[in-house]
């Protein structure tokens, strides 16, 4: 296990580069049950490697060479996901779409609680029994069947927004009897990235980007090449870096229209931002002006940037509302920002930032991944030293984040904890 150490106060200038996108890497991996894939632009992530180990485990091979992976599993043997495997990582579920459009059958973990909520998956179940699956929970796994003659098409209406209960959907969808129609499906643009890899796989979608999708089932899909969308929330994250050490930064191929929202809150807050082509200029503003923020599914403010979002307005100019809707429990960095002097308290779904002055260092611990990426921004602001442990959460998916940090000037290292 390693940790982080930081002196803050470091104006950042200079280029950063925006990874793959893990939340689109994840279910496109999880595509490849249904016919051989290789995706460019592939993060260096570790929930990508349990994925990868996840896929191989059932009898896939999974290459890598740099950012380029290929992924047979033509040869699926055991189409299962361990609890070892599903408790590290939630989006292991995404396998089970797939399994049982293309093998008929499947066994997979669930995936229990974890530190940011309960997060069920429920509504991916509902909708695979909506289309004929027959589903068991017996010791921990669900056990899923397909009827005989395979997954049937089917009209399914989420109430709530699921981003990994309609990939998953979509996934098996795709090799089902006849025509699938959801309603309420998930509009992030990591979702329609899987789709346009299915669309090259030779898949019948319709409804791109909206919350309406509509998919015929093929009755098999080829091989394609894919490259992985940008990251969005990591492009977040560093614009977060640039605005709290009042730098000058450019990033290289952040994905502006997904961003859109989220630039329009640091434009609010007063960070200058300025598209180019595939690059952003960041440029801090003479002060962080202290605004509200409310998380919703995309097209709104994403919940994977509140936690940094909130690094940014502890040194505001005033009092910040950040609401979090879509998890009951992701505010486990606030206790560690309190630790650096910031000054939040929180009631219920929502937490109320007063900005101070300056931030002074301290030992944190973090505890999730957003979580981890707020604690190092805030002690990339902070006065003195700060130390993070537990940081195996932040490689879960940033690539290099500290490394990144590093080239643009931050004082930042890792050391063995
Ligand atoms: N929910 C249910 N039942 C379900 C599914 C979801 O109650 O069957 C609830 C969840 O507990 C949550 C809400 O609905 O309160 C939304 O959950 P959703 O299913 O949309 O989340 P997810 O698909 O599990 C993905 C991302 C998350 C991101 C959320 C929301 C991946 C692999 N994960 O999770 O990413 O926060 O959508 O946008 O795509 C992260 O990257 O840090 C991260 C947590």
């Amino acid at each position: 296990m390693d940790k982080i150490i930081i002196e803050g106060r470091r104006p950042l200038s200079g280029l950063a580069s925006i990874s793959g996108a893990k939340n689109a890497a994840l279910p496109l991996m999880a595509a490849a049950i249904l016919a051989p894939l290789t995706l460019e632009n592939v993060p260096n992530l570790r929930d990508l490697a349990t994925m990868g180990r996840l896929l191989t485990h059932m009898g896939g091979r999974v290459e890598r060479d740099g950012g380029r992976m290929e992924l047979d599993l033509s040869r699926l043997s055991r189409p299962e996901a361990p609890y070892e495997m599903v408790k590290t990582m939630r989006a292991s579920a995404l396998v089970l779409g797939p399994l049982l459009a293309r093998h008929g059958r499947a066994k997979v973990s669930l995936p229990g609680g974890c530190a940011i909520g309960r997060r069920p998956i429920d509504r991916h179940l509902k909708a695979l029994e909506a289309m004929g699956a027959v589903i068991n929970l017996s010791g921990g796994y669900v056990e899923a069947r397909a009827p005989s003659g395979g997954l049937r098409g089917a009209n399914i209406h989420f109430d709530d927004i699921t981003v990994t209960g309609t990939e998953n959907l979509m996934l098996a969808a795709v090799l089902a009897k006849g025509r699938t129609t959801i309603t309420g499906a998930a509009r992030e643009p990591e979702v329609t990235d899987t789709a346009r890899a299915l669309l090259a796989m030779g898949a019948r979608i319709s409804g791109l980007d909206t919350d309406q999708l509509t998919i015929d089932g093929v009755t098999e899909l080829e091989p394609a090449l894919h490259q992985v969308m940008p990251d969005r929330i990591e492009a977040g994250t560093l614009i977060v870096a640039g605005a709290l050490t009042g730098g000058r930064i450019v990033l290289k191929g952040p994905p502006h229209a997904a961003l859109a929202a989220v630039y329009d809150k640091f434009r609010e807050a007063g960070v200058s931002l300025t598209e180019n082509d595939d690059e952003l200029i960041v440029e801090a503003g003479p002060a962080v002006k202290s605004i509200d923020v409310t998380t919703r599914p995309y097209p709104g403010f994403p919940t994977d940037m509140q936690a940094q979002f909130m690094a940014l307005m502890t040194i505001g100019n005033g009092v910040s509302l950040i609401h979090e809707t879509i998890f009951e429990n992701r505010f486990m960095h606030v206790s560690e920002l309190v630790r650096l002097g910031a000054d939040i308290t929180l009631e219920g779904p929502t937490a109320m930032v007063r900005g101070v002055h300056r931030l002074s260092g301290a030992p944190m611990m973090a505890t999730d991944l957003r979580a981890s990426a707020s604690l190092i921004l805030a002690a990339l602001t902070a006065r003195g030293r700060s130390e993070i442990s537990r940081v195996y959460h932040l490689d879960r998916g940033y690539d290099r984040l500290d490394e990144k940090l590093a080239a643009l000037g931050a004082d930042i290292r890792r050391l063995p904890e």
